[in-house]
């Protein structure tokens, strides 16, 4: 080690140079607390004449002092990657390492190991090549050993090496060996891994990490520090797959060329090669591959380019650019995989922005198919997902995507869903393939528009969204209103929660998931009302802010109205119009507003109706005020 450090002293340029054309391998460790994956990082390390390993907090302090002396690369990557999961709000217990031998670079991802933490494993394994598994050999293939096979598997982890530790303890014995080889790869092609190396090791002793152990003469095959400096990264095998450019941003189109610049997710690229341009499907040629660096000839994947084309075609941030032979997918509807990892379930029907490379979508799940169960493998019925869950769902989006399946490709394949509100990440996702349902249905054109059915209604169509606890007093203010509407001469219409729910909506019930799709339901139905030149009323309770907000984001500006009927809790239940609060403090009603299922007030309503010292025709002319400002009536 003093060696390197002295290297590091005395000429810092020249050793950077030497490290610059090491690959990098990318790799993380599963295990729980006491198989000795500590030991064994610590190990790796020190044998490996490690160059410096250190907790994220000296990692950031030396990337200011690296980052100027032309290193930034690997740390611009690993700080880059953390800081974006702590802005996504996700708490990682993933500590990152770095280390270094004469033949490679290393970032090892030392993710904890509890069912608790799948989303940790599965953020700190997201981009790695490897995955070195470690079993006791004196306890065998456990119960957690399955659920990370598993999740390596799932995230698409290709090289998997099973460190089989603790040979000390069981005097090296090759039957011991034999037996979990046998059990662990019987239970391997059942989650469908393939490249597995069995290594006998103690992290302990030191035996077969970086040098052959004379203990274990009947074993033939590698060092595990021989392997992970051999192992394929998966950025060489990506350059063999077909071209992909997600373009990150495109240059300003007032410079001399337009340039489309990101980081080559596969394949590589030449000038002249036929390219198009996904979602759009817009074909092209490749003019010229340019780098700070003067053009290039070719550029493969992991590179960051800008390119520019042949004709001038119409590319914005997001798009994708593959090989025209064989060019990324185009869909709006997936079947996918998600790992949840928010302590809210996942509600279908609610709205996130899904993030793959640089696109930004609106997506919703339509459907949760079923659950996996990590630690058997089995499938159970399940309508949401839990915190650490992992489903297959179908998911929707609000526009089309370019994509590859996540198996082909992880980044084009692979994305992260986002909570509108917070910002916060809820969810990863592997796309399997996409789903043609709507695919030959277009938005049919109309003549007789919205324009001319309000003209001839003498009235804006807008929507006046009533919001607020069970008993506040919704229904009757809006039926009053209604009836006001309806005398001044204007074609109105009144959703009312009570109604629709014996009708339209007679087969949803009051769980969290059920109130999404009532409210989504309504949302649409009010939205064909507004186009059908109506004024709409809609009485709903409407609870979660998420589901209100896509309610609003469905019309046009100034077609939505929020009214917040806000009757303190204690009077409404004291109320108690239909005797259902009293059902549900007896415990005879489950998931009653305000009493076991939450209220989320508007933050910015239209208008506040305070109900407890408002007569009902006085809201009502607040409202028609409010409707008269905005000009939706006369
Ligand atoms: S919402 O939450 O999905 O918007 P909605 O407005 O349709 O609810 O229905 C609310 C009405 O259903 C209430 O006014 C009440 O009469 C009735 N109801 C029956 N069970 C419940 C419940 N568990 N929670 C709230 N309202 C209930």
């Amino acid at each position: 080690m003093s060696h390197v450090s002295d290297l590091i002293a005395s000429d810092i340029a020249g050793y950077l140079k030497a490290h610059e054309n090491k690959s990098l391998l990318r790799f993380i460790t599963c295990g729980s607390v006491d198989d000795g994956k500590s030991t064994l990082i610590g190990r790796l390390l020190y044998d490996s004449k490690m160059l410096f390993e250190d907790t994220l907090a000296t990692i950031e302090a030396d990337s200011r002092k690296w980052g100027t002396q032309g290193d930034s690369i690997d740390f611009a990557l690993l700080v880059d990657g953390l800081a974006a999961e702590r802005e996504q709000g996700i708490t990682i217990d993933v500590a990152y390492r770095f280390f270094s031998t004469e033949r490679r670079k290393f970032i090892v991802a030392d993710t904890p190991g509890h069912e608790q933490y799948t989303r940790n494993m599965v953020t700190g394994a997201s981009t790695a090549d490897a995955a070195v598994l470690m079993v006791d050999a004196r306890k065998g293939v456990l119960t957690q050993t399955r659920r990370h096979s598993y999740l390596v598997s799932l995230i698409g982890i290709r090289h998997v090496v099973v460190a089989i530790n603790k040979m000390d303890l069981v005097d090296y014995s090759e039957k011991v060996f034999n037996k979990i080889v046998e059990d662990y790869s019987a239970f391997a092609r059942q989650v469908g891994l393939e490249n597995i190396t069995f290594i006998p090791v103690s992290a302990f002793k030191g035996d077969n990490i970086t040098a052959p152990s004379d203990k274990t003469p009947w074993y033939r095959g590698t060092t595990l520090m021989g392997y992970l400096e051999t192992v394929e990264v998966d950025e060489e095998r990506m350059q063999r797959a077909p071209f992909r450019l997600p373009v990150q941003w495109v240059n300003r189109p007032d410079l001399d060329f337009r340039g489309f610049s990101g980081t080559i997710a596969g394949g590589v690229v030449k000038p002249g090669d036929r390219v198009r341009v996904q979602p759009s499907g817009k074909e092209s040629k490749v003019a010229r591959i340019v780098t700070f660096d003067g053009d290039l000839d070719q550029a493969v994947a992991g590179q960051s380019v800008t390119l520019t084309l042949a004709d001038e075609v119409d590319i914005s941030r997001g798009d994708v650019i593959s090989t025209a032979d064989a060019p990324a997918g185009v869909a709006d509807q997936f079947e996918t995989t998600i790992v949840w990892m928010h302590e809210e379930p996942l509600l279908p029907g609610r709205f996130f922005l899904l993030k793959m490379g640089a696109q930004t979508v609106t997506a919703s799940v339509m459907e949760v198919k079923y659950q996996v169960n990590v630690n058997t493998l089995e499938h159970t019925a399940a309508k949401t997902l839990g915190l650490n869950a992992i489903g297959v769902c179908t998911l929707n989006l609000d526009r089309p995507l370019g994509f590859d399946p996540y198996t082909e490709n992880r980044d084009t394949g692979g994305y992260i869903l986002i909570d509108r509100l917070t910002n916060a990440t809820v969810g990863a996702g592997l796309i399997h393939f996409a789903l043609r349902r709507s695919q030959n249905i277009h938005v049919q054109h109309v003549d007789v528009n919205k324009a001319a059915r309000n003209a001839l209604n003498g009235q804006k169509s807008c929507v006046v969204w009533f919001t607020g606890l069970s008993g506040s007093g919704k229904s009757t203010i809006a039926n009053l209103l209604e009836k006001r509407l309806h005398a001044m001469g204007h074609r109105t219409y009144l959703l009312d929660g009570d109604n629709v729910r014996h009708g339209l909506n007679k087969d949803l019930g009051f769980t969290d998931t059920d109130r999404v799709e009532n409210i989504r339901r309504v949302a649409e139905v009010a939205k064909l009302m507004v186009d059908a030149g109506l004024i709409v009323m809609t009485a709903f309770i409407s609870p979660f802010q998420a589901e209100r907000r896509m309610a609003r984001s469905l019309m046009e500006e100034g077609e939505f109205f929020e009214i917040h009927v806000d009757l303190p809790l204690a009077v409404a239940e004291e109320r108690d119009v239909k005797g259902l609060y009293k059902k549900a403090r007896r415990g005879e009603l489950k998931n009653f507003t305000g009493i076991d299922s939450r209220y989320e007030a508007p933050e910015a309503p239209e208008l506040r109706l305070a109900t407890e010292n408002l007569a009902p025709d006085e809201a009502v002319e607040q409202i028609v005020n409010l409707l008269r400002s905005r000009g939706c009536l006369p």
